[in-house]
């Protein structure tokens, strides 16, 4: 996580290198790859529930590490096993890993944890703490090891527990309050949990900053019937929504006092990332129509012109010139947010492409310039992330394509070989020389070990509160489980959701096809697809029947003028997905794309004749 960290900029000169050096280089990068690997064969399910156990073992070994070593401080240092405060020195680990313990059928030590946590964590301390960071891992963790706590149904019941962790939530939600209070809405990047925002506070913030805190604080409101927090927080993303280019883009950084955006290099990667995933995400968890709205116009303008496909480049967010071809590996959420809005063959090609990447090296540089096809100077680290294999997870959720466990399997034994320290994990400065920094940060156990136990939980099995739970959970982008419990999206008033995105070329019959495919493997229950917030119930088939096929997003309450109701201009969709003309079946996108790793020298070089002409202008 730590999605919206800004990235440093280097390496001007490469344009002059080509194309005589792509070659030089590629060699060099090939033969350094140290992690080449036996060719696989496929996992079976025995080795399944071999590798799910390994991920449990995986866990354990740093929670443990944390709880010996660093609790209550907030992170581990794996390698020296000693501990540091990070964000507000409220055992920031703990909170994050609580529903991890839940998932793993941990009773003993979830319950231990959110004893303790209830009775010592305070929020009215003199810190100053990044909203967002806060917001995504505390406020986050705390609600969805509340929801966990206080309900029979999950299994994990705490007897004794009397809404402790709502109230920390509550408090700490309060506490942020002060930060939306600038003129476009758009909140602080940070504030003072004791005196609110600070005199000199900066008013320069990113789009992610202030555009992933809807669910946490959604959710807030929807537990206490307090509207506040839900309204700041979408106020937040009305605000930075209004201020969106011709070209139905956003930039990465924005002064809140006046609106002006003072860096305009749009993408899907850091600075910008979840503002796309809480769109929709929002919509799926709330219902809100709203954000299916800006999510649909925002995604489309996103394919338009940051697909370069399989890679996404950073435009100008104005005039959509070329500015910067990276790969950044926070982009790699971007394939499983696709599979949650049922585009999917764009999603299995970006995670071919962003897998050839980590295969290369072993793990994911933090930039991989795709003009050079070398690691970018400056962006070398890998800080133990979890996107690849948090879209690893939903595209093999989608597809159940074996390809996607080899990949898990490759990646287990990446952070094995790579990255286990002697209490814990750490983070890899260098994906070259694979060099180890005394670091781990709290979102390796909500999300990086909580993918990968998933993907090989639900290949062998799956027996987990998220496949068989009594509710759907949408995942926050900290990874924490959020259940769409009726209170919390007020399933009368929550319109279907079908989740197949299409163009409005597709015909009925075609949107049929591709959904009673994805339908047919996730029949259990299980998944997004199909209707959203209620299967079997009456009026599903209602739906079904009566909705137009014409939208971006299928599955729109019908008869509803959204431009109207919202303000939102709503485009017409016609040809607004370049560069795909074909109907969209997921049995065809799997079986045209046998094998995983795309071919370094095709997708690589594809990228770099095509644009480097245009980059550097
Ligand atoms: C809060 O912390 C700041 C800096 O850490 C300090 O200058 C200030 O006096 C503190 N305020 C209170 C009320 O403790
Ligand atoms: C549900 O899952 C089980 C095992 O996970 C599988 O055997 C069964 O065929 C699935 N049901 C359907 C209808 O696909
Ligand atoms: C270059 O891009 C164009 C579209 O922008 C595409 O049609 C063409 O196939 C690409 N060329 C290569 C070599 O990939």
């Amino acid at each position: 996580m730590g999605k919206e960290r800004p990235l440093k900029r280097g390496g001007i000169g490469w344009l002059s290198l080509l194309p005589q050096l792509v070659v030089l280089l590629l060699l060099v990068v090939l033969t350094s790859n140290t992690f080449k690997k036996a060719e696989a064969s496929g996992v079976t399910p025995e080795e399944a529930k071999l590798l799910r156990d390994e991920v449990r073992e995986m866990f354990y070994h740093a929670f443990d590490g944390y709880m010996n070593h660093a609790f209550p401080l907030d992170e581990l240092k794996p390698l020296s096993c000693g501990g540091e405060d990070s964000l507000g020195g409220y055992a920031l680990t703990l909170i994050d890993s609580l529903d991890t313990l839940a998932l793993l059928g941990d009773r003993e030590r979830f319950t231990s944890s959110v004893d303790w946590i209830g009775k010592n964590l305070r929020f009215d301390i003199n810190k100053t703490v990044s909203v967002f960071e806060t917001t995504i891992r505390v406020l986050g963790g705390l609600l969805s090891a509340h929801f966990i706590a206080s309900d029979y149904a999950t299994g994990m019941r705490i007897p004794s527990y009397n809404d402790e962790l709502l109230d920390l939530a509550v408090d700490l939600g309060r506490r942020m309050l002060p930060a939306f209070d600038t003129p476009t809405g758009i909140p602080f990047g940070s504030v003072n949990l004791l005196h609110g925002v600070d005199e000199h506070e900066s008013k320069v913030t990113s789009t992610a900053g202030g555009g992933t805190l809807t669910l946490e604080f959604g959710i807030l409101s929807r537990l206490t019937n307090d509207p506040i927090f839900e309204q700041v927080t979408k106020n937040a993303v009305r605000g930075l929504w209004a201020r969106r280019s011709n070209l139905n883009l956003v930039g990465a950084h924005i002064n809140v006092f006046t609106g002006e955006w003072t860096q305009k290099d749009a993408g899907i990667g850091t600075s910008i990332d979840s503002f796309y995933e809480y769109l929709l995400k929002a919509y799926l968890l709330f219902g809100d129509e709203e954000y299916l709205f800006i999510f649909q116009e925002a995604y489309a303008a996103a394919m338009q012109y940051l697909y370069n496909d399989p890679w996404y480049v950073e435009v100008n967010m104005d005039s959509g010139a070329i500015v910067w071809p990276l790969f950044n590996s926070l982009q790699a959420f971007w394939p499983g947010l696709q599979v949650l809005a049922g585009d999917i063959n764009p999603a299995i090609r970006t995670h071919g492409a962003f897998f050839s990447v980590w295969r290369r090296y072993g793990f994911t540089p933090e930039g991989f310039n795709l003009a050079t096809l070398t690691v970018q100077p400056g962006q070398k680290s890998y800080p133990l992330r979890p996107e690849l294999i948090e879209s690893t997870y939903w595209l093999y959720k989608a597809t159940r394509d074996p390809r996607y466990l080899d990949a898990g399997r490759d990646m287990i034994a990446s952070l094995q070989y790579g990255a286990r320290c002697p209490c814990g994990y750490c983070h890899i400065t260098d994906v070259e020389f694979h060099k180890k920094e005394d670091h781990m940060e709290s979102f390796f156990l909500a999300e990086t070990v909580k993918y990968l136990w998933l993907l090989f939980d639900l290949a062998s099995g799956p027996d987990n509160l998220v496949e068989n739970g009594p509710y759907k959970y949408i995942f926050s982008t900290e990874g924490h489980l959020l259940p769409a419990t009726p209170q919390i999206s007020l399933v009368k008033e929550h319109c279907s959701y079908l989740g197949a995105y299409c163009k409005s070329g597709d015909t009925k019959q075609e949107f049929r096809k591709s959904d009673i495919s994805i339908n047919a493997v996730e029949a259990n229950g299980s998944s997004f697809f199909g209707s959203f917030a209620h299967s079997n119930h009456p009026s599903d088939s209602f739906f079904l029947e009566s909705t137009t096929m014409s939208g971006l997003v299928k599955g729109v309450c019908p008869g509803l003028t959204h431009g109207q109701k919202y303000g939102i201009s709503y485009l017409d969709t016609t040809n607004s997905i370049v560069g795909d003309e074909s109907p969209r079946h997921v049995e065809n996108a799997v079986r045209s794309h046998p094998s995983l790793v795309v071919s370094d020298e095709s997708t690589l070089n594809a990228f770099s004749n095509n644009n480097s002409d245009q980059v550097e202008g």
